[in-house]
């Protein structure tokens, strides 16, 4: 399988790609065979939700060359592992925008979130898990939640033993889910 991990913050001195690198070094060091990647959105070239077919009703042709390219991108993962932080109790809007913009390419995938936040951006995936579903993805039990008190240290990521477990469950709940998914498609 391949499997992105999508780093979704994209502000200044942001923390989601820290925890994302660090979270693509834990996944590749498994040697489980999968391959890893970042998708980092900073680095994706995408417009807000202009177009006029919803997303939903595209079946994944889209006249927005720059939609095109994003589902090409999306297309080729199996899995993934969002790296979400907390935005006023929920999703950051750009990463929901960059959701958003396409459907059937997540279709029936496999999700597995890493969050964090004052309190661990518990209350992003709260969120985060309805809108997945609403696409049909495959959001996975376990999930990775670093608060700032366990897990940084004078506001930097500082991972620990627990931390690197708690991505181990999402890891291994997400290669079984995305086995059984490959298997039954
Ligand atoms: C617009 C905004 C709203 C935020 N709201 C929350 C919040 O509701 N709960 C929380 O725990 N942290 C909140 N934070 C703090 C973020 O979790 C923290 O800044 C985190 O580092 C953001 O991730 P990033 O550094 O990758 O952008 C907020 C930060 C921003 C920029």
């Amino acid at each position: 399988m391949k499997i992105a991990v999508f780093v979704g913050s994209i502000r200044n001195g942001r923390h989601g790609r820290t925890i994302g690198q660090w979270a693509l070094e834990q996944l590749q060091a498994r040697g489980d065979g999968n391959t890893y990647e970042l998708v980092d959105l900073i680095e994706q070239d995408l417009d807000q939700l202009t177009a006029a077919v919803p997303p939903a009703m595209a079946n994944g042709t889209y006249d927005e060359t720059k939609t095109t390219s994003w589902s090409g991108t999306i297309t080729s993962f199996d899995g993934f592992v969002f790296v979400t932080p907390e935005y006023n109790a929920s999703v950051p809007g750009t990463m929901k925008n960059a959701f958003d913009l396409l459907k059937v390419e997540w279709e029936g995938k496999p999700v597995g979130f890493l969050s964090y936040g004052a309190a661990g951006g518990v209350r992003a995936v709260n969120h985060w898990r309805d809108i997945v579903a609403n696409v049909g993805m495959l959001p996975l039990d376990a999930q990775a939640s670093f608060s700032f008190e366990d897990h940084f240290v004078d506001f930097q990521f500082a991972p620990n033993e627990k931390t690197a477990e708690l991505l181990e469950a999402v890891a291994a709940e997400l290669v079984q889910v995305g086995e059984k998914a490959t298997v039954n498609a």
